[in-house]
């Protein structure tokens, strides 16, 4: 048997990787299954996009190699947005990295800023392109558990001295996947400010940018002053166009820092196929006509999943961003257990806390990816598991005795 790498050894198991294949075996045995797991709507892209890739099926030149370099007018494209949306000037060749979707990028840059030895600070319960980045560079993952306490906000002046003075990376992700927070400008402030003192780099995972509610509008890092110096912020269609399939994002950083994942990405990848890029450039134009009601769809989904689950005797609060509920159990009530027995017996599929790390334990994922009657049918079984479980872990009562029972 070949060896495995130790660095290999350190992976854990990728979270929840067999819960597609229970789904099927679900759906073949007749069970209504009322998927809420992944991010992943089952909403349409955009008809520009489907055209634009229709059309560049046609042109031979399409179908070459993308290279990193990829389809120019994407990059133009790209800083076009960055400069409207978030008023951020970039070069549309040197500061932007069109990736095979955020996730690779995400996990590939710690291969240019972390070795053995350096620590990634990754907010837990967190995305595991994070965790699993850091490890594939051989480096240390130094988890901070995201709370209601801290306002889901990894706090980077709690993090032990000895601990930082190692970090070269910290990750961050506002809006946030799996718990629906957002990041205040002065808390953005204040780690562009810790960042910068000590050189490290600042990976901003803003796959959300674009799925804000009530007003809320979400904001580039370099919207942040001095966020330029040392941050490379992602972004990624999946969400913002219902493309998760497509895999299109990108990275965006002063030359420096873009330049070394593109460096770093020419030796793994040979870039993404040049018809989803003009696909994804058609996209980014059809913006405006297309985000308002796809945010219309998905706050709609999110309202009906806060009224269904709180009825259902769920504690949870209204996110104003992403495409999550993040919701909390009674305690003693492991979420594993809770999702395993809410998909086996009510055909309901739900993301457990702990599969997005051990600070996640406790609470259980919503996404916003079925109808709002879809979402609140899931919410009453939910609720109806949970009451189960709740009786089953009630400690046993005699039967009616005449004790006399003393309050304490
Ligand atoms: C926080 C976060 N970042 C990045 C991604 C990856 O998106 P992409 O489809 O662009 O790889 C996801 C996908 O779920 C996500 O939740």
């Amino acid at each position: 048997m070949p060896r495995f790498a130790d660095r290999f050894a350190t992976l854990p198991a990728y979270p929840l990787a067999h819960i597609p294949a229970r789904k099927r075996a679900l759906l073949a045995a007749g069970v209504d299954v009322i998927d809420l797991g992944a991010g992943d709507a089952d909403l349409p892209a955009p008809i520009e996009a489907i055209a634009a890739m229709q059309q560049a099926l046609d042109v031979p030149a399409m179908h070459r190699y993308g290279f990193g370099l990829g389809y120019v007018p994407f990059r133009e494209a790209i800083a076009r947005y960055m400069q409207e949306r978030f008023a951020v000037t970039i070069d549309p060749i040197t500061e932007v990295v069109p990736l095979i979707g955020s996730k690779e990028g995400l996990a590939h840059v710690a291969l240019a800023f972390l070795q053995a030895g350096d620590v990634a600070v990754v907010p837990d319960p967190a995305y595991g392109a994070y965790v699993g980045g850091t490890l594939l560079a051989s480096a240390e993952p130094y988890v901070v558990p995201l709370t209601a306490r801290n306002r889901f906000l990894v706090e980077l002046d709690e993090i032990p001295e000895h601990v930082l003075a190692r970090t070269r990376v910290v990750y961050l992700n506002y809006p946030n996947n799996p718990t629906g927070a957002i990041a205040p400008r002065e808390y953005l402030e204040r780690v562009v400010r810790i960042c910068r003192e000590r050189d490290i780099l600042l990976v901003y995972d803003n796959a959300y940018a674009e799925l804000g509610f009530d007003g809320y509008v979400p904001p580039s890092i370099f919207e942040i002053d001095g966020a330029r110096d040392v941050a490379i912020e992602f972004h990624s269609i999946s969400k913002t166009f219902n493309m998760t399939g497509w895999r299109c994002g990108w990275a965006v950083a002063r030359p420096e820092l873009a330049g070394a994942l593109a460096r770093v990405k020419n030796f793994v990848d040979t870039g993404s196929f040049l018809a989803v890029q003009a696909a994804a450039t058609a996209a980014l134009e059809a913006r405006h006509a297309f985000v308002p009601g796809n945010v219309a769809v998905f706050r709609e989904r999110r309202d009906a999943a806060v009224d269904a689950f709180q009825a259902a005797g769920f504690a949870c609060t209204t996110p104003l961003a992403a495409m999550y509920l993040w919701v909390p159990l009674p305690s003693g009530i492991e979420s594993a257990r809770f999702a395993d027995r809410l998909r086996e017996q009510e055909g309901v599929i739900v993301m457990p806390g702990s599969g997005f790390g051990a600070g996640g334990e406790g609470y259980f994922r919503v996404s916003f990816i079925e109808s709002p009657e879809r979402t609140a049918l899931a919410a009453n079984r939910a609720g109806r598991v949970l009451a189960q479980l709740q009786t089953e872990d009630a400690p046993q009562r005699p039967a009616a005795t005449n004790a006399v029972v003393v309050a304490t």
